[in-house]
């Protein structure tokens, strides 16, 4: 069989380690593999690579991907669904892995839906997608975060500061709340759960108090502050998505305003996204691109890979895309356990 594998949407560690398996899986069974570059613009343009053994060697513990990434969206662009057709029947491809988050699967299901042997590998930094427990890049990003934390707390307590440090996640609070509970944060925002500033300042007013002249501050890019004005219009990028930012900026202003506290600010940003994969993050990579292949074989298509407790099963990529999976709400109880 030809195998073609694309990888969508944000940079993730852990991307090469699939593409590693994807290839050496596929190679061992005795199929070929071809690369498109920068997501689905890639085959799109038909920009390929070939992907044999050497292409994917030394790439495991490589942050990033080989083959480019981008957020180009096909069913944005006219003509494009009609240009993948043409490249699937000019290279002769029998199944396409895309490598994506919700928008990437997005495509992969509507491109499946029109008949394309399609298979989904879930991506995200954010832990967001449906029908999966984990993906692969989330380990790295709140590991990570959680070391930032860490350096933060020296500097905070040397300088009876409030450290506030803004963290990925524009719908969905799971870095916030992994990163905050293993950081020791005294607060985490969320997304999921909009704060009164008023009640989040009167409890570090508490801690202060108490003789912990420092805090710290865990806020995800889209937690919500009831009251915040948002007047400001906000671009979006090619699928509807917010480019947000700001929400540091405009809490360390304001908890500064409202404690007296010096305050400070740290957006963690793409650093969460870059560098080596975990060992946790290589190992599922790794699971999930050998599944991949399996799929592939066994003609399931229209199905992505999942991490379902300690084992990687096929769902359909319609479950994975249906909705966003949003913090469980009791792992935010566990972390305000540990607020003021
Ligand atoms: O979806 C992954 C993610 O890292 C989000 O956490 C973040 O909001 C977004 O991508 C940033 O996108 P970009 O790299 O396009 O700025």
């Amino acid at each position: 069989m030809k195998i073609g594998i694309l990888t969508g949407g944000g940079d993730c560690p852990g991307l090469n380690s699939v593409i590693r398996a994807v290839v050496r899986k596929a190679l061992n069974n005795g199929h070929t593999v071809i690369g498109f570059k920068d997501g689905w613009k890639g085959i799109i343009e038909d920009t390929t690579i070939t992907l044999d053994r050497d292409a994917v060697s030394g790439i495991l513990h490589k942050g990033g991907t080989i083959l480019g990434t981008s957020r180009t969206n096909p069913y944005k662009i006219e003509g494009a669904v009609d240009r993948v057709k043409t490249t699937f029947r000019k290279t002769g491809l029998n199944a396409l892995v895309a490598i994506g988050g919700e928008d990437t699967l997005g495509v992969a299901n509507k491109l499946s839906q029109e008949d394309l042997p399609v298979i989904g590998v879930p991506k995200t930094i954010d832990n967001d997608l449906s029908a999966t427990d984990y993906t692969f890049g989330f380990d790295t990003a709140i590991n990570i975060a959680m070391e930032a934390i860490d350096r933060l707390h020296t500097t905070a307590e040397s300088h009876h500061r409030v450290m506030v440090v803004e963290v990925m996640g524009r719908h969905a609070g799971w870095i916030a709340a992994h990163a905050g509970i293993a950081g020791g944060a005294d607060v985490v925002l969320v997304p999921e759960v909009p704060v009164d500033l008023d009640e989040v300042c009167d409890m570090l007013k508490k801690r202060h108090a108490r003789g912990r002249n420092f805090s710290i501050v865990v806020a995800a890019e889209g937690a919500q502050v009831k009251n915040r004005d948002l007047t400001k219009d906000i671009p979006v990028d090619q699928f509807g998505h917010k480019i947000l930012g700001g929400i540091g900026d405009y809490l360390t202003k304001e908890i500064e305003k409202r404690t007296g506290y010096e305050t400070r600010e740290v957006v963690l940003g793409h650093l969460q996204r870059g560098g080596s994969p975990t060992a946790f993050d290589r190992v599922l990579g790794s699971r999930f691109g050998v599944k991949a292949v399996e799929l592939v074989e066994n003609k399931q298509f229209g199905q992505m890979v999942s991490l379902r407790g300690t084992k990687v099963e096929a769902v359909p990529l319609e479950q994975g895309v249906a909705r966003l999976k949003t913090l469980d709400m009791e792992l935010y109880e566990t972390a305000k356990v540990f607020f003021g």
